[in-house]
């Protein structure tokens, strides 16, 4: 039932998150005061608003512009295959009709409708799944609800549990809310809708093991196909859910889902309008396709019921883009060369290749395929395993090339130079891990954990891991990365490598050298942050680290290894790429 499920996610790839409450009517501010540069949804808490005067917002809420069938619609159009809907965020207030407590959309306000009840008969109109958020820990009208204490306070700060109203840690009892609140309002949510194709749980602060099993056997005793997330906690979920706008950077055996902003917020802001690009969207919908992960992008509702105006401008751009350039999104696998191509982004369909070019140039090469094209929609010319396409005609934001063979196309296993590029990953390495005795020169990244911005806790592994496509704890000199390249011809190539702040918001703190032993050549270098990258989300920098010379044409070992680390925090940084980029002669 799960695999099936499983398949069908794959299947919908784009899903649109929905954060629609309270929260909206305030859109970030409160009496005066703004939340600043801080998540909408968490007005509440970041703002300590108490219980009774935060429920005043019920009074008025009335937001006669919502259609089910349009936001519904306006989803399918833009490629959305499925949606997740907040039926209660950590403010405790219900978005459905719940017999738990009055302070739901439809006993509590003069709207007095059930929005997920019309949601989901407008997802059966148009083929799109239901999928249902609910924050299972964190509940801020419940005396009981998940409270941590001060000493977990979150990356910005703020409170996680209500400390505000109800002060008196001695007197929570976290296992009366779960079992009496919680147990209760997900039982509702997948007996009154219909099908739910996935519930989607968040922060799992002071969740036990057991307290996730048990909701776990209650989904799937209820419905046995609706997936869950990974953010119900202590493992217990059929897939796993990144960190708030993180990225998979490489393919992973289980499925994977990023979570993403459209600003910089999840629920309604006045004042954002830090709107990303579409043409950014559709290059995150497509690096997350490349490397087989979902993409659910959230959409943060007016009070009214309506999408706010650049919303819509940006789904409207989306549909566009699926009109003029087909649909090699959903029902596809991940790329099957084994290393990212500079000039395009591809996906699988059965016996098609999509290339989805990065810029519009009028001819773009690949390299390594062992299968000839039998079709393409742009004129191609295919020598041995190189293929030039001629892509003059194509324009706007990466368009698409098809390229249609008779069976399965078969590519080159080996590394290869890609135009002149060639990207390592740790996911195609040989990673020798540490041979157990500590130096004591490279500082360690073991021993802590981190509550991460989404509540999840994360032990920093005391051995070399990939995880989520990255490499973590590599920080030991023994532990050496090789890969097995293979070169054309003689060249020299520059190198740079990508890495990444251990979590959301920390910083890229440097401090660490490193050393690349390739044909002879031996590189030690200090990484610095020597392109700019975006340090939004999760911080990561671009370090240049010199130049090697490739002799001749095949085989040749690259290995690298951290020499020392000089920052603290040096040790924790993920590893994601190495790169090695052609010098013209
Ligand atoms: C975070 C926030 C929450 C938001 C979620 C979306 O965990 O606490 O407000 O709903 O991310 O991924």
């Amino acid at each position: 039932m799960i695999q099936a499920a499983l398949e069908e996610f794959r299947r919908r790839r784009f899903g649109m998150f929905i954060h629609w409450g309270l929260y909206a009517a305030a859109g970030g501010h409160w009496r005066g005061q703004s939340i600043g540069d801080y998540i909408g949804e968490w007005l509440q808490a970041r703002l300590r608003i108490p219980n009774r005067d935060y429920a005043t917002l019920a009074d008025s809420f009335n937001p006669t512009g919502f259609s089910a069938d349009d936001w519904v619609r306006k989803a399918r159009d833009a490629g959305m295959h499925y949606i997740v809907f907040t039926a209660k965020h950590h403010d405790g207030f219900a978005m459905y009709h719940s017999a738990y407590s009055a302070f739901n959309i439809v006993d509590g306000t003069p709207f007095g409708r059930d929005p997920l009840a019309e949601l989901a008969a407008a997802c059966r109109k148009y083929d799109v799944k239901l999928g249902i958020y609910y924050s299972h820990a964190l509940d801020w009208s419940e005396p009981n609800g998940a409270d941590p204490g001060d000493s977990s306070k979150n990356l910005h700060g703020v409170s996680w549990g209500n400390d505000w109203d109800f002060p008196d840690r001695s007197r929570k009892d976290f296992a009366a809310y779960f079992r009496q609140k919680a147990l209760f309002q997900v039982r509702e949510l997948l007996t009154r809708y219909g099908d739910v194709f996935l519930l989607w749980f968040d922060c799992p602060l002071c969740v036990t093991p057991e307290q996730s099993r048990e909701l776990r056997d209650l989904v799937h005793g209820l419905q046995p196909s609706c997936l869950i997330n990974s953010r119900i906690g202590n493992q217990c979920c059929d897939y796993y859910s990144l960190g708030d706008n993180q990225l998979l950077v490489a393919k992973e055996k289980t499925a994977f889902e990023s979570p993403g902003t459209l600003n910089d917020t999840w629920g309604y802001k006045s004042d954002d309008h830090n709107w990303k690009t579409p043409r950014t969207i559709i290059g995150q919908l497509l690096a997350l396709a490349e490397n087989d992960c979902n993409y659910l992008l959230n959409v943060g509702p007016k009070p009214d019921g309506t999408f706010p105006a650049a919303t819509d401008a940006l789904l409207a751009a989306l549909h566009q883009w699926f009109q003029e350039n087909g649909d090699g999104v959903h029902d596809s696998c991940g790329t099957p060369f084994p290393q990212e191509l500079p000039s395009v982004l591809c996906t699988r369909q059965g016996t098609t290749i999509n290339c989805f070019l990065r810029q519009n140039a009028a001819s773009v090469r690949i390299s390594g395929l062992l299968a000839k094209v039998r079709q393409a929609n742009v004129p191609f010319v295919q020598e041995d395993d190189e293929l030039h396409l001629d892509c003059s005609q194509l324009h706007g934001d990466y368009p698409r090339v098809t390229l249609q063979f008779t069976e399965t196309p078969r590519v080159r296993p080996e590394l290869i130079p890609q135009d002149g590029t060639l990207t390592l990953k740790p996911a195609a390495a040989q990673i020798c891990q540490h041979s157990g005795e500590e130096r004591g020169r490279a500082g360690t990244a073991a021993g802590h954990s981190v509550v991460d911005v989404d509540g999840t806790t994360r032990a920093q592994p005391t051995q070399a891991r990939i995880e989520r496509g990255r490499l973590l704890a590599w920080h030991d000199p023994d532990c050496v990365i090789r890969w097995q390249l293979h070169f054309p011809g003689a060249g020299r190539y520059a190198l740079s490598c990508r890495t990444e702040a251990p979590g959301h918001s920390a910083p890229w703190v440097g401090g660490r050298e490193l050393e690349i032993s390739v044909g002879g050549q031996r590189i030690r270098k200090e990484l610095q942050a020597d392109v700019a990258a975006d340090t939004r989300y999760y911080a990561t920098a671009e370090s240049l680290l010199g130049e090697v010379a490739i002799a001749a044409a095949g085989p040749v070992e690259l290995s690298l290894r951290t020499t020392k680390t000089t920052a603290p925090g040096a040790a924790a940084m993920a590893f994601i790429y190495l790169k090695l980029t052609i010098i013209p002669q």
